[in-house]
């Protein structure tokens, strides 16, 4: 068996990276025949902490599909599902990213006509009344260097390294919204280093879409094993911040009208219709569902999703196993996340 995924973004609000054991223990004890799963999907791809385990761990897995409605995510599915590790086994990866940090560094400490991008103007400014702020100067000039002038288009790997040196040099907890709340101005830069990120077997085809999962569907083929569902739950969840920032600096455009949608998800009076919906209309495309869904906090109660897979959508075998973990790494605070597995056979 393959180890675990080695690159985290553990930084991302709401990434299923302390998960993965849970997540997979579950999937097995299910009852899912692991050797047969040849095609999965996941159409809340986030990270891509939890495709990565399963190209990772799913011996014959051929096709991976993946969505999320947020442009930056295909810059994620693409550094992390689009390399093997030939390119890392040889070192190349390595002497590529060294040589691209050694060039940002180079243009932020010579070349003194260099003012930055949107990092260092959006996210390195002290904010007055709390004294903090997200990056330090020189950290942000180097982002914005590599994002914006070192960095090809093309090279999603290195890109996705940028990404999670942003995250590992960002002054915030958990996340950047906590960032703006945290009263210590950091006064020294953490080292900004690109992080080598392991790639999946080259014999997995990916296919990558940037839609509403529930407008996807249609389009999704009628052969998937395992389909992963991990939804937002509750207005509460600020990613904002975070997408506005990872979507201007990768370039990719904000979709137009796509928050009213998303509101589906957000709100109580529409999240149990657009599950319901949804679950429906995936029935027959595949044999299994995993959803993923706090035990407490959202939207929807873990009760009335186990009512719709078995009373409106007819899914047998309808199992909840539960973890608790903290919230974030030095957290007292459990919280209780909940993996729901249905049947369609
Ligand atoms: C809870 S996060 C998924 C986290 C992911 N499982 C991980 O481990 O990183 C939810 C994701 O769903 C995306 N999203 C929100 N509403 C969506 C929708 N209606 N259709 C597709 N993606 C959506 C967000 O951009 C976000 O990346």
């Amino acid at each position: 068996m393959q180890s675990n995924p080695t690159f985290s973004m553990r930084r991302y609000l709401g990434n299923k990276w302390r998960l993965q054991g849970f997540l997979w223990d579950s999937l097995v004890d299910y009852g899912i025949e692991v050797d047969g799963v040849h095609t999965v999907a996941d159409l809340f791809f986030g990270t891509g902490i939890v495709m990565h385990m399963f190209c990772q761990r799913f011996p014959n897995l051929k096709v991976a599909i993946c969505n999320d409605c947020e442009p930056y995510t295909q810059t994620i599915m693409r550094g992390r599902l689009c390399h093997n590790d030939r390119d890392l086994d040889s070192g190349k990866l390595s002497k590529r990213l060294d040589k691209y940090s050694r060039e940002a560094k180079d243009m932020v400490d010579n070349d003194k006509s260099y003012n930055g991008g949107y990092i260092t103007h959006h996210m390195s400014k002290v904010d007055p009344i709390r004294k903090s702020r997200m990056f330090t100067c020189r950290n942000a000039k180097i982002l914005d260097a590599l994002f914006e002038h070192i960095i090809p288009k093309t090279d999603h790997v290195a890109k996705l390294s940028a990404m999670e040196a942003m995250l590992r040099t960002s002054n915030g907890m958990g996340n950047f919204q906590s960032a703006m709340h945290n009263n210590r101005v950091r006064k020294t830069d953490i080292p900004l280093q690109l992080p080598v990120p392991r790639g999946i077997s080259g014999n997995i085809r990916t296919v990558f879409h940037c839609q509403l999962a529930e407008k996807l569907i249609r389009n999704l083929p009628n052969n998937i094993d395992v389909l992963y569902i991990d939804p937002p739950y509750n207005t509460k969840a600020k990613y904002y911040a975070f997408y506005e920032a990872f979507n201007r600096v990768l370039g990719g455009e904000k979709q137009k009208n796509i928050d009213d949608d998303k509101h589906s998800f957000l709100h109580k009076s529409t999240v149990e219709d657009t599950m319901c919906s949804m679950l429906c209309e995936l029935k027959p495309k595949c044999k299994y569902v995993a959803i993923s869904y706090p035990m407490e906090g959202g939207n929807m109660s873990i009760p009335k999703l186990v009512d719709i897979l078995t009373s409106e959508c007819k899914y047998s075998n309808v199992k909840v196993y539960t973890a608790a973990i903290p919230k974030y790494r030095q957290e007292m605070n459990l919280i209780r996340e909940a993996l729901v597995l249905a049947s369609t056979r």
